[in-house]
């Protein structure tokens, strides 16, 4: 027997063993080690002590998903591919509590990093609370001992009340002319600055939608969200503990209406990949570039190429995955379905880094490791 018929023949023996290499099907239903469907949506990785930690909404079937009717979902894995499900981080409160995180409410984007310095796990997300639409544009905050948690709710809120970003404009002392006008969240009648949507929160806090976190090299964290009706993109540093927003805060892409924002940094750089502000459709990506997390940043375009580059793949950021002591990074997307929440997808992807950016490839299977 020729060797490479020997090889097909053992590959074909250990897959039909169940030993086949474990791989990524980007958009195909993925289980965990249980066998049941991962329920993590709008998720993001955290990587502690040797094992990665996949936090997400939990989402039911039907168009009621969409509304908090569980909690955050969270699954660990060694190796990426295989999920152990560890339950539901934080669960909603009652219906008829008046908890800001009541049943029903819409609790987004969770994220979770570990402070080292307090060993605490500080969970934020983006909040509406119950019956509210999406006026709110809250951030909530929780915190436990354990990675898995449970996660105690501590408060939830505008960013930043009271300060003015540091790279304000003399406008933004003024006042604003958008007091009293209504947004659909995807467009302005003018720009953000003209408007001074800033000027107009200052005193309440921020608005806070699509979200992610980015602890530095430094140990500072920073809370990343769509800002100023999703027109501006902020981000805003946390206090020590990251219990709280420092009130050091900076807005980038202003008028871009830049969502679904992901932060990641590879030799000394930070890179965003963001998608643009289409409701659960998806879009082209953006990708964008800075020496300094404070800017200045600057926009690369869109990071995917070749079919289904005009909609990343029919998916849309929730993260950027730094696999651990290796050079290699994983785009994390979501392929929404609004009318069944529950049956939305995972799309991730490869990222390799190009010139000053990065792209994301589509592939139908592939490993990290080659
Ligand atoms: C797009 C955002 O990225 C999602 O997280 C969600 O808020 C939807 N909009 C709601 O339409």
């Amino acid at each position: 027997m020729r060797t490479s018929t020997l090889i097909t023949a053992l590959w074909l023996i250990l897959a039909a063993a169940g030993c086949s290499r474990p791989e990524f099907r980007p958009g195909a239903v993925w289980t965990d080690t249980d066998g049941a469907v991962i329920n993590a949506h709008g998720g993001g990785i955290l990587y502690d002590e040797g094992r990665y930690y996949w936090f997400g909404e939990h989402k039911t079937a039907g168009e009621a998903g969409n509304l908090a009717q569980v909690g955050v979902h969270c699954y660990s894995s060694e190796n990426l591919y295989d999920w152990r499900d560890e339950g539901i981080a934080l669960a909603v409160a009652p219906e008829g509590s008046g908890s800001p995180i009541e049943k029903g409410c819409i609790l987004e984007r969770p994220k979770v990093i570990r402070n080292a310095r307090t060993g605490k796990y500080v969970m934020w997300f983006h909040l509406e609370p119950k019956g509210a639409g999406y006026t709110g544009a809250l951030s909530g905050v929780a915190v436990s001992d354990r990675a898995t948690g449970p996660y105690t709710f501590l408060r939830a809120g505008r960013p930043d009340a009271g300060v003015y970003p540091v790279n304000a404009l003399p406008q933004h002392f003024g006042k604003s002319r958008a007091a009293g006008m209504r947004f659909d969240g995807g467009s302005l009648p003018e720009h953000p600055d003209s408007l001074n949507l800033v000027g107009r929160d200052a005193a309440q806090g921020q608005m806070a939608r699509d979200m992610t976190l980015f602890v530095d090299d430094d140990g500072r964290a920073y809370h990343i969200y769509s800002s100023e009706e999703n027109s501006t993109l902020h981000i805003s540093e946390l206090t020590d503990d990251y219990l709280a927003h420092s009130g050091r805060y900076a807005r980038f892409f202003a008028g871009r209406f830049m969502e679904a924002p992901a932060l990641f940094k590879r030799g000394g750089r930070y890179y965003l990949m963001m998608s643009g502000c289409t409701g659960w459709a998806p879009n082209a990506a953006r990708s964008a570039v800075a020496e300094s997390i404070w800017g200045p940043w600057r926009e690369l375009g869109n990071p995917c190429e070749g079919p289904g580059a005009e909609t990343t793949y029919d998916s849309q950021s929730t993260f950027v995955v730094p696999v651990a002591g290796t050079d290699r990074f994983i785009y994390m997307g979501d392929r929404w379905n609004p009318a069944d929440a529950a049956d939305g997808r995972y799309v991730w992807l490869p990222v390799r880094f190009e010139g000053d950016g990065f792209r994301v490839e589509w592939c139908d299977r592939w490993r990290w490791e080659e």
